[in-house]
């Protein structure tokens, strides 16, 4: 296997890397935001990316894997923190025989975050490709006081159709309504599909659910731990007019599920770390099964 990470210019210059397992299972990631762009799992791709997305320093990208911290949603900080708007370095990266490709990222306080933000933290994002794709967000109090914060793995699913996909695994849990005031219900349903604008928390969730694409029989395994909650999002028509790096029917392709800890703040005592994982595993379906070794 001839499993590799190269690191060069992306979209407008700005800095990528890219792991390769061989040649039809790789994933991308840029620096500013430790953003993962892309996963190709068995030649597929399984992240959504807006073709209107910016690709500019400081600014977040719309698709594939934002990371949002240390505030989820709106507050004292900008939307969904700076994380997904700072630039990340690279810590270390590692190509194992057996065709595990990692990279780990870091991003420390600086003047900028403890403007908006006045802790002292280091963060690393781990992201491994194996035949899955495994990430990974620590968070280290480096301060002398406990701090709290809020974080999500904001994913994007590419689907052929959301009219006819479905999320698994959810039912029984109770969630907030985004679109109700936060008011909060139980899931009735074996699947939640999605008939318009869905923006909910679901919370202390199974932690494997699944992302189902009923037109090519593909289904995403979400697996994740550390992160008790999980957002379904996805904006439908009016919101997406509303989203200026977003086209307007580009909703119909994509789905969001979000392994988070947001409905309650994490609290970090000083010296201590926390940590949250997803993994992600693709079953390719009965559309490829020629296709699928
Ligand atoms: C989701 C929120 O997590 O992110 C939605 O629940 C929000 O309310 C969406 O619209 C996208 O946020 P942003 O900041 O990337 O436009």
């Amino acid at each position: 296997m001839d499993s590799r990470i190269e690191v060069g210019p992306g979209r407008n210059g700005m800095q990528k890397l890219q792991l390769i397992r061989d040649d039809r299972n790789t994933a991308e990631i840029y620096l500013n935001g430790a953003h993962v762009t892309s996963w190709r799992s068995a030649g597929e791709e399984i992240l959504f990316l807006s073709e209107q997305s910016r690709f500019a320093d400081g600014k977040s990208i719309r698709g594939g894997i934002p990371l949002v911290f240390p505030q989820f949603g709106s507050g004292n900080l900008p939307q969904h923190g700076f994380a997904r708007t700072s630039l990340w370095e690279i810590a270390s990266t590692r190509v194992v025989d057996s065709g595990e490709v990692e990279v780990v990222l870091a991003l420390n306080d600086s003047d900028a975050t403890r403007e908006v933000w006045n802790h002292a933290f280091s963060a690393e994002f781990v992201v491994s490709l194996t035949d899955r794709l495994r990430t990974e967000l620590r968070v280290t109090n480096s301060d002398t006081e406990a701090f709290e914060f809020t974080a999500a793995l904001h994913t994007y699913f590419a689907l052929s159709d959301i009219g006819a996909a479905h999320i698994a695994g959810l039912k029984g849990s109770k969630y907030l309504d985004s679109l109700k005031e936060g008011q909060k219900f139980k899931e009735s349903g074996e699947r939640v599909i999605f008939e318009g604008e869905v923006d909910r928390i679901y919370l202390s969730t199974p932690d494997e659910v699944s992302v189902v694409d009923e037109v090519s029989g593909r289904c995403i395994r979400i697996q994740k731990s550390g992160f008790p909650d999980a957002v379904v999002w996805n904006p439908w028509v009016d919101k997406a007019r509303r989203m200026q790096d977003f086209g307007d029917e580009e909703f119909q392709g994509m789905v969001c599920v979000e392994a988070g800890a947001v409905a309650s703040p994490v609290r970090l005592e000083p010296g201590r770390t926390w940590h949250g994982t997803q993994t992600l595993t693709a079953d390719h379906g009965s559309a490829n099964l020629s296709d699928a070794s």
